[in-house]
């Protein structure tokens, strides 16, 4: 099994402040229904910071797009709780190579509203980052909406630069350059 792979099937335990733990893991094929559950349980305020745009709940052909990982240029993954028996999707995250030039990404992700605010989005944004590098990428990308604070504060704790965005004033694109190249 070659490294890029080994890591995409690891699980690891994330222990909570209070004594919880939660399991990090690779999106696979069967995790459709989960997925669905997940997006369609975000408030609607997380679901437009997520998606831009309002959306009750995810058209079938958006949770295609959402499940159709390869891990290669396309990979996700997912937060699940460690309850026994019935496991439950609490966060998501993942990057898109752009497949004109598949050493850049866009990244996204979200946090269960009720999981909020316990270390998870900063956790998993580590991880993006990481999994990029350690994939080759030369540069991930970001586009949050302005009034985003939490996710910007994030994005420039992990010193990403955040510059105008070409679609208006409502969007930030933060970019991270991976290999200290000019981005
Ligand atoms: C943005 C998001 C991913 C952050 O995830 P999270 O798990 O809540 O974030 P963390 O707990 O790791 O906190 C990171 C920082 O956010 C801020 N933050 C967290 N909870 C907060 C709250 N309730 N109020 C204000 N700031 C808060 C803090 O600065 C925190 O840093 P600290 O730990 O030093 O206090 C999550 O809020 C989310 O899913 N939002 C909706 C979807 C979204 O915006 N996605 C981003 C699009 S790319």
């Amino acid at each position: 099994m070659n490294a890029a792979l080994a890591t995409t099937v690891a699980v690891e335990h994330w222990p909570l402040p209070g004594g919880r733990s939660v399991r990090l893991r690779a999106l696979g094929p069967g995790d459709a229904g989960a997925e669905k559950a997940f997006f369609n349980g975000l408030s609607p305020g997380s679901r437009q910071q997520r998606f831009h745009f309002g959306l009750r709940e995810l058209s079938p052909a958006l949770l295609r797009l959402l499940i159709d990982v390869d891990q290669r240029l396309h990979r996700a993954w997912v937060v699940e709780t460690g309850d026994a028996g019935s496991p439950a999707v609490i966060a998501d995250a993942r990057y898109v190579c752009d497949p004109e030039r598949p050493t850049v990404a866009e990244f996204a992700l979200a946090v269960a509203d009720d999981w909020q605010g316990r270390g998870l989005g900063r956790r998993l944004l580590a991880h993006l980052i990481a999994q990029a590098r350690r994939q080759g990428l030369r540069q991930l990308f970001g586009d949050v909406l302005a009034e985003n604070r939490r996710m910007l504060g994030l994005m420039r704790e992990f010193g990403m630069r955040l510059q105008a965005h070409a679609d208006g004033a409502g969007l930030v694109r933060a970019v991270l350059a991976l290999d200290g190249a000019a981005d």
